[in-house]
């Protein structure tokens, strides 16, 4: 069975990772390939005390520091990969991820005093993490992020401040310098839903393709 491919979207709250994640496995399933959605904090039980964490209604400075959320992501994300993602990837199927490691690496960096430190770690407690074949980051104006938060209604998250969504949007600009070992490409995300999941499935084609051999 040859191995599928581990792919990975990324950007701000309301940027659409999940609706992208969704259509996304939809588009493919259309096209013949087997794709599972999934996401981080995952269904497993690290990612649902995560979940409790970013849904308690505390402020960032009331939540634990960047380190033990860095260390929680980090076993949630080991754990994601044993149950979840490798299996899936055994079996030759496209995993999308709504969310990996670079959320961790931009928001922990973005809630800490030292973001460079902050990055370090997060890379190192992350060392044995499978590698993306593909990660794509979703740049979105955080005014626009926002409305959409808003449009959708329900309490606000954890991390769903205005002047920590600006920054975790620069830091998400900067993803290549930030995670320099993995795959990267940044797409628009301010259009319409189907024009962002177009641009998604056309760079997700040419990873799968490259596995099999078709023209690049
Ligand atoms: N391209 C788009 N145009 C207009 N609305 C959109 C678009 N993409 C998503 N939305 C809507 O914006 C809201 C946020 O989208 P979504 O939940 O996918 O974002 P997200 O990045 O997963 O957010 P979070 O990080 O908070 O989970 C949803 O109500 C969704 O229907
Ligand atoms: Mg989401």
């Amino acid at each position: 069975m040859k191995r599928g491919k581990f792919i990975v979207l990324e950007g701000i709250d309301g940027s659409g990772t999940t609706t992208q994640s969704t259509r996304l496995a939809e588009a493919l399933e259309r096209k013949g390939h087997r794709a599972h959605p999934t996401r981080e904090p995952s269904t497993g039980l690290v990612g649902r005390f995560l979940r409790e964490i970013l849904a308690s209604g505390r402020r960032v400075e009331e939540a634990p520091d960047y380190k033990t959320m860095a260390l929680l992501f980090a076993a949630d994300r080991a754990d994601h990969c044993a149950i979840e993602i490798a299996p899936r990837l055994a079996e030759g199927e496209v995993v999308i991820s709504d969310r990996y490691l670079l959320s961790s690496i931009v928001y922990q960096s973005a809630t800490s005093a030292v973001p460079e430190e902050a990055a370090e770690f997060v890379r190192a407690v992350n060392r044995g993490a499978l590698v993306p074949d593909l990660t794509v980051v979703v740049d979105i104006d955080p005014r626009v992020a926002k409305a959409r938060r808003t449009a959708r209604g329900g309490a606000p998250e954890l991390y769903e401040v205005d002047e920590l969504q600006g920054r975790l949007a620069s830091l998400y600009l900067d993803a290549e310098r930030l995670l320099s070992e993995h795959p990267i490409v940044h797409l628009r995300g301010e259009g319409s839903v189907e024009d962002v999941t177009a641009e998604l499935l056309a760079h997700v084609e040419r990873v799968i393709g490259l596995g099999e051999g078709s023209p690049a």
